[in-house]
């Protein structure tokens, strides 16, 4: 896991509701939105707008005594942002929205500048003190205040009806570069990344494939995430042949690539539904359900996906969910819904230290799919040994 993510990524959490209910696992999408446009992060946009040092400063000093005011209330409440981290969000804001920041640091807070002089922002003065009041009023995630997230080496675009992605999901990546290492089938194989959201793990993961032959494919059944992912794509310049994002539920986008996939990845909902409404507002309120919500128990899309694996994937094949639940719901579900004739299970309780230290616990359900004839790969038993 990469620190650059901590700074930003780790302190603050997650968007506006746009799917109100959630659909069966299985069932087939046909969608006739048309994707919205995605709004380009604050930082990359132009530094178009003008404000006098002395206004922004005084921007500054009310946005600064809103984030002082909420104390612990927020923490306390829902275990929400407190003051300090407020703050911090607040410098990052700053950052992102001044062509020169450091006129608002400290050092430069008495007569170094004229308070008369103009200052380019990337925002209109007043767009501050609205993104300011929601983030405080409407606890409006931070990172749909400024359109983006850092996520491992990537800052992603990321708006409403998108998932913010989170720290504890770049263990994955780390899994599958373990995985590629050595392993040039899987490397130069068709991998997809299943409810891809920002795009977050197909991009990383075609990172790690590198310039070979190897793609990834990214679904959701949003199509807000297929324009977020798609933006995503583009911006990291990944869209020719290295990744293709496509709109549909689960599976069903990949019927032309049924059994011959290398690798499987996917950051399911897992959450209980009736949980949702008790986690802090900037997740229950603003992000999307569809992201969250794994129904009654939090398991129906990890089993709808473990209960596939087997199918998509080539013999050697290798996959890697997110999950948090399992623990509680018992093992057994889990490995009733992975093919136990055709799939091992590797490293079922994978503790993310990050997790940990936050006091929450994720787990990624690993395994691969048994080659075709496991006697003659000594090889491959010394590196997927079945429990
Ligand atoms: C927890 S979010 C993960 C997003 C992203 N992979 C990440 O880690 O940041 C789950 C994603 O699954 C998508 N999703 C939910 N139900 C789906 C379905 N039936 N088919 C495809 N994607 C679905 C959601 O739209 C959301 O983008």
């Amino acid at each position: 896991m990469k620190s650059s993510s901590l700074t930003r990524a780790v302190l603050s959490t997650v968007l506006q509701p746009v799917f109100s209910t959630r659909p069966n696992p299985g069932r087939s999408i046909v969608c006739s939105a048309s994707p919205p446009k995605p709004r380009t992060p604050l930082y990359q946009r132009p530094p178009a707008f003008r404000a006098t040092l002395s206004e922004l400063k005084k921007w500054h000093v009310w946005a600064k005594n809103q984030a002082a005011s909420v104390g612990s209330s927020f923490l306390d409440l829902d275990d929400g942002p407190d003051s300090p981290l407020l703050l911090r969000e607040l410098n990052w804001l700053v950052e992102d929205a001044l062509e020169r920041p450091s006129v608002l640091s400290p050092q430069n807070s008495s007569s170094n500048y004229d308070d008369a002089i103009p200052v380019s922002i990337r925002a209109c003065l007043y767009d501050l003190y609205k993104l300011w009041k929601q983030r405080i009023e409407e606890r409006r995630p931070f990172q749909y205040l400024v359109g983006c997230e850092h996520w491992r080496d990537l800052i992603l675009s990321v708006e409403e009806g998108v998932l913010i992605p989170r720290p504890e999901t770049e263990i994955i990546v780390d899994l599958v570069d373990d995985a590629v290492r050595g392993n040039e089938k899987l490397r130069n194989g068709i991998w997809a990344d299943l409810g891809t959201g920002s795009g977050a793990l197909a991009i990383a993961v075609a990172r790690i494939l590198g310039v070979g032959s190897g793609r990834v494919i990214a679904t959701d059944l949003s199509p807000v995430a297929v324009a977020v992912a798609s933006y995503n794509v583009e911006r990291y310049n990944l869209q020719q042949d290295r990744v293709a994002v496509r709109l549909g539920s689960w599976f069903d986008p990949l019927e032309d690539v049924k059994g011959e996939l290398s690798g499987l990845v996917s950051n399911p909902p897992y959450i209980p539904s009736e949980d949702i409404d008790g986690l802090q507002a900037e997740v229950s309120k603003h992000e999307p359900r569809l992201a969250l919500d794994g129904g009654a128990n939090g398991m129906n899309d990890l089993i709808h996906l473990c209960n596939g694996a087997a199918s998509m994937l080539k013999p050697g094949g290798f996959f890697a969910f997110e999950s948090s639940t399992y623990k509680k719901l018992g093992f057994p579900l889990f490995l009733a819904s992975i093919h136990p004739r055709k799939c091992y299970l590797r490293n079922v309780n994978h503790k993310v230290g990050l997790k940990h230290e936050l006091n929450q616990q994720v787990d990624i359900v690993i395994g691969s799919t048994k080659p075709v004839d496991p006697q003659k790969s000594a090889d491959y038993y010394a590196t997927y040994s079945p429990f």
